[in-house]
């Protein structure tokens, strides 16, 4: 059932033109489409035309307008096949569907009032016949026809050509994209919509029309995504000189939507996750994350739409640019440095332990069961990392002219990962055929590093292995390019760096920094002129997807922490550190002694709270311990995670940084208080967030300090501060206090969907032998709703990756739990269900009992009759041995 990259061959027919016409009604929707045929160079005159299709009602078939016979064609599950075709023609198709049952929300479905479609990767096959594929580009003519006061508002891609009023109260637009587009990029939106209109001049003088599309209720929350575009039109403009190429850009907010948005050409429909802002109603964090998706699905427009993938082993190529590109946008617009904080966390966090487990594939994946089981953070963000690297290889102008070249190449083509990387090359001259490998080889590599320093001669050596642990498939690895980019810190501060053999005189302006090319099993720097032995500064702005180990002494790490350069090196000094402490705490209570907090952490942290001087946001990160999860996954690379013992240790790590540093942490809490009225932007938000953090703190520190935290849920002026609020309530409050807390906030905010997300998602994290018992009632609650996807991922997803302690109970019943759920959604939306699963694949990082557990629920899956591609490849894979 698998299918293979190797396997690729170009497709037999082409189609130049698709025709659709939708017909709209409450129990079925028919689709009639004629699509423009050619036989594609060099393939034989006898070839079939096979056209993908699923939970489709066919009702007519007719080539060049004769209705085929039954024995000219032949309709499987997941096929149409014409025997006998000629080299151009038209294929005309009647097919009858039923979206108001189509709960996979792929394809076209129903979303509360609205009919909408996903249709990446391969959901237009459930709309009509098809080449469904990426090569296959096509310019597409749609009318829509529907009940014209249901649905006043009718979208697809394109420029709207006519609108007509038709006999029984419906009505037709008519819609023409005048851009070749795969089926992938198809989109319809019917609905009872109000929009918020703006406008964008492009640089070349285009007016463009803006238009984001909601429910009248929301009309309020659109502000934010509408600057967030703007800004992202010209930023696109200003960083890769992309102009936007059509008279009309539309966003769509859809409440049923598996993922985060969709990039559809000229018609981006959004999770309204994604897109509906309000002070009021959403988090900083939330006003981000619009920011970053809109810019993201915009940025779609040149990097997937313009250029599109050949095949889906290549979603790497737009979705790894595209992460690189958003990226790029939100640090341009806030903190640099603590977006890329953000970044590296989400890869050491999630895509780390995505390498070390039964998933690990490469950036672009050699085989798939599913497709959309590889919409993953392999593909997107280290994809986008791989970018990066690309970026630091070439520097800014020289990728900027390999991106124009790339752009130019292949505008209207559908390309590869290496297409990609040759633009790269031709534009730069530099030979990326050693990097090529970072495309094909899985797993996340280890750069061990040693040092020698010889004060007689002032030579520092620098010894760097590099090496990667086996993966699915690939028990052997071969050696990567790796850009090491680092420094040297000495008493004083950044130490210049001269490499033994090059001239003094090299030395340019910033000869502090400087990045090392990593390429062989191992190598040696020897930097001459060091006159002292320094602390070496390593890995410079998460230079490179990799772990790196080297024998920091904790002296070394306060003074990184404390003085580098580098924004992320002091950040991550911070994380070893206390990745040591805990582990040290944690073998201290294993060993039934008094736990003792190490002093230099714990004073260490005080000094960065009391510097006034340092970025809050910086110091909030810093100060934020390493989460459960990723501790976990430390545990299992020497043998096994403790799930109980992690907790333990890093709870009492907690409370001794809550309680040596209180009067600090008092002093943040006060002075970090926003009176300027609510604004999303960088210097708010880190006060904010080193403020809530406080909070936190405090609320370990000492269980008085809870007051505060009901002060400010009661003064709260935005959800930001709410919510925080009313996470520490349910964390650490007495029981009265924290239900009546949560039962106001219901009442408060009942009416508003996406905060009573938030408010499922503080409860499945919250602790007690009772969390399971909490969950299992909120999903029989009137808030719940198993067939939308945010409240599914808010709630079980919440539980399961948000409350390792609960969900690891020793009973099993939190992996029961949620291998129920999986069954239940299994059949109606297998893309859930499958993603869902994930924290089950990591049975093996676990000891004893619990590995097991884990595993019998999924052996308990894999047995189960009519299992969706997308459970079963999960499944089928982490039991594999
Ligand atoms: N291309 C979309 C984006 O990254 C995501 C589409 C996801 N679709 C899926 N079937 N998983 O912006
Ligand atoms: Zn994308």
């Amino acid at each position: 059932r698998a299918i293979y990259l190797k396997d690729y061959q170009p497709p037999a027919y082409l189609i130049d033109k698709t025709v659709l016409y939708f017909d709209l009604h409450e129990d079925h929707a028919t689709v009639e489409a004629t699509l423009h045929l050619r036989r594609n160079d060099g393939v034989a005159g006898d070839a079939p035309l096979v056209l993908h299709g699923q939970d489709l009602q066919l009702e007519s078939v007719a080539l060049d307008g004769r209705a085929l016979d039954d024995d000219e064609f032949q309709a499987g599950d997941e096929t149409l096949l014409v025997h006998r075709v000629p080299a151009r023609f038209e294929l005309s198709t009647r097919t009858r569907i039923r979206s108001q049952d189509n709960s996979s929300l792929e394809g076209l479905y129903k979303s509360r009032t609205m009919f909408c479609t996903q249709c990446e990767a391969e959901g237009f096959r459930k709309i009509t016949y098809y080449l469904d594929r990426p090569d296959v580009m096509a310019r597409f003519e749609v009318a829509i026809e529907a009940d014209r006061a249901r649905y006043p508002v009718l979208l697809s891609n394109g420029n709207a050509v006519a609108r007509e009023e038709l006999p029984g109260g419906r009505h037709r637009v008519r819609w023409d994209d005048p851009f070749p587009k795969p089926a992938y990029l198809f989109a319809l939106v019917a609905g009872d919509l109000h929009s918020v209109d703006d406008s964008f001049t492009t640089c070349g003088g285009r007016e463009v029309a803006l238009r984001i599309f909601v429910e009248e209720k929301d009309l309020d929350k659109c502000d934010h995504a509408m600057r967030s575009l703007k800004k992202a039109m010209r930023w696109d403009e200003d960083v890769y000189g992309r102009e936007y190429d059509l008279d009309i850009f539309n966003i769509v907010a859809v409440d049923d939507f598996n993922m985060g948005a969709m990039e559809n050409k000229s018609l981006n429909i959004f999770n309204s996750s994604c897109v509906l802002c309000s002070p009021e109603t959403t988090t900083d964090k939330g006003f981000q994350t619009v920011e970053a998706i809109v810019a993201h699905e915009y940025f779609h427009n040149w990097s997937g739409n313009r250029v599109t993938c050949r095949d889906w082993f290549q979603l790497s190529l737009k979705e790894g640019f595209t992460v690189f590109r958003d990226a790029e946008f939100s640090a341009d617009m806030g903190s640099r440095t603590v977006k890329r904080v953000e970044d590296a966390t989400v890869l050491r966090t999630l895509q780390f332990a995505e390498d070390a487990g039964p998933m690990a594939h490469p950036v672009r994946p050699d085989s798939f069961i599913e497709i959309s089981n590889f919409y993953t953070v392999t593909v997107y963000e280290k994809g986008a990392e791989v970018v990066r690297m690309i970026h630091t290889l070439l520097g800014p102008e020289q990728f900027r002219k390999g991106s124009d070249l790339y752009f130019e190449r292949h505008d209207g083509q559908a390309v590869t990962c290496e297409d990609f990387v040759r633009a790269m090359e031709d534009a730069s001259g530099l030979d990326l055929g050693q990097f090529r490998r970072w495309y094909s080889q899985a797993g996340t590599p280890l750069l061990t590093v040693r040092d020698e320093y010889d004060p007689e001669r002032e030579r520092y050596t620098l010894v760097v292995s590099q090496s990667c642990p086996p993966t699915p498939g690939q028990p052997h690895k071969e050696p990567l390019l790796i850009p090491l980019a680092m420094g040297l810190l000495g008493e004083a501060g950044n130490l210049p760096l001269r490499l033994a053999g090059e001239a003094p005189d090299a030395e340019t302006a910033d000869n502090t920094h400087r990045v090392l090319m990593i390429d062989a099993a191992e190598q040696r720097f020897v930097f001459e002129g060091v006159g002292e032995k320094p602390v070496p500064s390593l890995l410079r702005g998460f230079s490179a997807p990799v772990r790196l180990e080297y024998g920091y002494a904790r002296e070394d790490l306060c003074a990184l922490m404390r003085r580098d350069d580098d924004g992320f090196v002091r950040w991550d000094a911070a994380q070893q550190l206390a990745v040591s402490v805990i582990n040290e705490v944690q073998e201290q209570l294993q060993a039934n002694q008094e736990p003792r907090v190490a002093a230099v952490y714990l004073e260490a942290c005080d000094a960065l709270l009391a510097d006034t001087s340092a970025d809050p946001a910086m110091v909030a990160d810093m100060l934020r311990l390493p989460g459960e999860t990723y501790l976990a996954e430390l545990a299992a690379q020497r043998g096994g995670a403790d799930v109980e013992a992690i907790h333990g240790a890093r709870e009492t790590v907690l409370r001794a940084l809550a309680s040596h540093c209180e009067a600090n942490w008092l002093d943040a809490y006060r002075r970090s208080a926003v009176d300027a009225p609510y604004a999303p932007e960088a210097a708010q938000i880190a006060a904010r967030g080193l403020r809530n953090t406080a909070l936190e703190y405090l609320a370990a520190a000492r269980e008085e300090h809870i007051n505060l935290a009901r002060a400010q849920y009661t003064a709260a002026g935005n959800m930001t501060d709410r919510l925080a609020a009313l996470r520490v309530i349910s964390q650490r409050a007495a029981a009265q206090v924290r239900e009546e807390t949560l039962a106001g906030f219901y009442r408060d905010w009942r009416d508003e969907s996406l905060v009573v997300n938030q408010w499922l998602q503080v409860q499945a994290a919250m602790p007690g032998d009772d969390a399971l018992e909490r969950v299992r009632q909120l999903m029989a609650h009137e808030a719940f709703d198993l067939r939308n996807p945010n409240k599914v991922r808010a709630l079980v997803g919440g539980f399961a990756n948000g409350n390792p302690l609960q969900f690891h109970r020793g009973d099993g019943e939190g992996y029961r739990f949620l291998a129920d759920v999986v069954e239940q959604l299994n059949s109606r939306n297998p893309q859930i269900a499958s993603r869902l699963l994930t924290p089950l694949t990591r049975w093996r990082n676990y000891a004893g009992e619990r590995a097991n557990l884990m595993r019998a629920q999924l052996q308990r899956l894999a047995a189960l009759p009519g299992l969706s591609p997308d459970v079963y490849e999960v499944v089928s894979k982490s039991l594999e041995d």
